[in-house]
């Protein structure tokens, strides 16, 4: 018998198992088009969980990726995070997609698309082993390179406000660096987190006012205050991220 274990470390997904090697998780219309994806950008040099099918209960079948959620990130850690979200944007950029692909994402996508994204390239779906790779790619959709990196910036960098911002924009910087933005991404960048941050806000609001499961709970069991907080931090310290990355 395949024993089932839960994996507990997404917010989304309740129905996440590991059965030996492999991940088991839902099945979505979208899953087609994430697949193939992965596909594509594997076939591109990264590093993301094989996909191998579907099973008899019809759920996808993922390689399970031995590790743990990154805790400390060093400079160089985040530094090296920045080149994998790098590798993951030129990987990406040759898959060919329609604007109208993955319609269902929660957060309005960027007016004029460039690539499809991985859409959440946070330290929640890194898993930090042997190997440092990317999981949960279910949200991918039609983004643009300046969108999704202000995401995982913000995330890798500026998520916990109670950081002295030279402190954060240090760790930004390095992120960036790795990321190998050239000056008119880093010109934009400031303004893009603080948008991007405040859109993860507003989308949890809207759901809350909507009772749309599983945000609106999440809003209101503490998710609702820490994107409240950290996106007041992030745009009230706008200058000091635009300083460090000038
Ligand atoms: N391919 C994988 N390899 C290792 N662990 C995984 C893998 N996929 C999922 N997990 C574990 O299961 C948790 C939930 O899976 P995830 O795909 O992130 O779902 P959610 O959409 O709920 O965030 C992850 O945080 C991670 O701990
Ligand atoms: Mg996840």
């Amino acid at each position: 018998m395949d024993t089932e274990h839960p994996l507990t470390g997404g917010n989304a997904t309740d129905t996440v198992v590991r059965i030996g090697t492999t991940v088991r998780k839902p099945w979505t219309p979208k899953t087609p088009l994430v697949h193939a994806f992965v596909q594509h950008v594997r076939g591109g040099g990264v590093d993301a969980p094989a996909v191998l099918g579907r099973d008899e209960q019809g759920r996808q079948i993922l390689e399970f990726v031995p590790g743990s959620e990154p805790e400390v990130l060093s400079s160089e850690d985040l530094h090296r995070v920045g080149r994998i979200v790098r590798g993951i944007h030129d990987a990406a950029a040759t898959f060919p997609f329609r604007t109208t692909d993955a319609s269902d994402v929660l957060l309005p996508a960027p007016e004029a698309p460039e690539l499809i994204c991985h859409g959440d390239l946070t330290p929640w779906n890194l898993v930090v082993g042997d190997r440092w790779v990317f999981i949960d790619w279910d949200g991918a959709g039609p983004s643009t390179r300046l969108w999704d990196l202000a995401y995982s910036a913000s995330a890798f960098t500026l998520n916990e406000p109670a950081q002295e911002p030279e402190e954060a924009a240090a760790r930004l910087t390095a992120f960036v660096a790795g990321y190998g933005a050239e000056g008119r991404m880093r010109a934009l960048l400031p303004a893009a987190m603080a948008q991007r941050t405040q859109a993860m806000l507003r989308m949890l609001q809207r759901a809350h006012g909507r009772g749309e499961e599983p945000w609106a709970s999440m809003y209101v069991e503490g998710h609702g205050a820490h994107w409240r907080a950290v996106s007041e931090y992030v745009r009230a310290h706008e200058a000091v991220w635009r300083d460090a990355l000038r």
